[in-house]
């Protein structure tokens, strides 16, 4: 019997609500009780085509908030926990560096007690059958590359902006508890994905909704920083994986070989909208160099064999393919994008790019 039920947090954000179609498009019979905050990130946007169908339930709240997480686990009874839920920008995270404590570490560690409590009979030292604690991290826990080499599993952690170290310690609770008390858990680190519903902070669909509107392309100092880039559903396909068939303890890295300079990555989105548009404003002219980001890491760059010869996993979305699949979910998605950048958006950002 596979594993039917599951408590996913986080899944109003980008990856999560990604995640939440791609296994209601796969599995007739799952469901999903899904826990999201809603923060800035959070949007029921995401989830509205999903409005009716009685797999998939949407709960308001904070992974936090140790009531409501007992509550949810003992009425939902689900085989495996998928943890989302995190404040994910770096850039935020060099503002406030707070909100990633919380939300992203003691969060994650409300999570795993609470599981344990559902879970594990301390009396017996047994945990019950058919369970799982499954974390979803970054590469960004490994630091930075030069350049040559890659991040495998055994890569020693060596996180450098609040946000990796905030994810960095949540791993570290997460084996933690699998070491103390037998957990059973997984943790999966990515690298950077693209995709429909990615909020417009992050490079990619910041990029097309300044170029559209013919603004400036904020570009970090040089642009020379490597990411390997994965199409998000590809991931959310190796989260599945490892949540079904992932041995229990194990850490698997997820990417796919596709690293890319910042700046091939901007040059790419401007010819691809140029061409889609017809519009000759959209050019390269509109590349601006800003202020690098501070402890900037240069290159990210993930080993993916473990994750391919233990569960058969591979990408199967060339960038080429992916970049046009997201930049046409943008430009079919107007409305989506104007509700995500009214107000709060304005503000922020004023404070992230003015005078930078
Ligand atoms: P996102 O910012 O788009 O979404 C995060 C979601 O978590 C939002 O819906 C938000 O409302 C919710 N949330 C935040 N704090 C919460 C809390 N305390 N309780 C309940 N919900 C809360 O993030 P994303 O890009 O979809 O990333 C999802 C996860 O994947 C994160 O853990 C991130 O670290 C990880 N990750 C992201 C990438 C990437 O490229 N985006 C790559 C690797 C790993
Ligand atoms: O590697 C996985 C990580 O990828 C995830 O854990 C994070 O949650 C996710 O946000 C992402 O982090 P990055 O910092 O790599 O993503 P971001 O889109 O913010 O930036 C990508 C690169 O582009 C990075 O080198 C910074 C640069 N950049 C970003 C922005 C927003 C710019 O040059 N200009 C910009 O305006």
């Amino acid at each position: 019997m596979g594993m039917k039920t599951f408590l996913v947090t986080g899944c109003a954000g980008f990856i999560g609500s990604n995640f939440v179609h791609y296994m209601l498009d796969k599995y007739p019979d799952v469901r999903l009780v899904n826990l999201d905050k809603l923060t800035y990130a959070g949007n029921l946007e995401n989830l509205a085509d999903l409005e009716g169908d009685a797999r998939h339930t949407f709960v308001q709240g904070d992974i936090g908030d140790a009531a409501l997480v007992a509550e949810l686990l003992k009425t939902c009874d689900p085989d495996c926990v998928i943890n989302f839920a995190a404040e994910s920008h770096v850039d935020r995270s060099i503002k406030n560096p707070e909100l990633f404590v919380q939300n992203n570490v003691e969060g994650t560690v409300n999570l795993l007690q609470r599981c344990k409590d559902a879970w594990y009979d301390a009396g017996a030292k047994t945990w019950k059958t058919g369970k799982k604690f499954l974390q979803v991290s970054t590469d960004e826990v490994y630091g930075a590359l030069g350049p040559e080499g890659y991040f495998t599993e055994s890569t020693p952690l060596c996180p450098h902006s609040p946000y990796s170290a905030s994810k960095a310690s949540a791993d570290l609770f997460v084996m933690a508890f699998h070491d103390t008390y037998g957990m059973p858990v997984n943790i999966t680190r990515c690298s950077n994905n693209y995709g429909p519903y990615q909020f417009p902070e992050k490079l990619i669909p910041l990029l097309i909704n300044n170029a559209k509107q013919h603004k400036t392309l904020p570009v970090y100092g040089d642009g020379m920083q490597v990411r390997d880039w994965l199409y998000v559903m590809d991931h959310c396909k190796a989260i599945d994986m490892v949540a079904r068939a992932g041995k229990v303890g194990e850490v698997y890295n997820i990417g796919g070989h596709n690293e890319r300079p910042n700046l091939f990555i901007v040059k790419t989105v401007i010819a691809q909208l140029r061409e889609r548009l017809g519009d000759e404003a959209i050019s390269e002219a509109l590349i601006t160099h800003v202020t690098d980001r501070l402890g900037h890491d240069r290159r990210y760059g993930i080993d993916p064999t473990k994750i391919k010869n233990d569960l058969g996993w591979y990408p199967e979305t060339p960038f080429e393919k992916g970049i046009v699949l997201t930049i046409d979910w943008y430009l079919g998605h107007e409305d989506w994008m104007a509700h995500v950048t009214s107000g709060d958006y304005q503000k922020y950002y004023e404070q992230m790019y003015k005078n930078r």
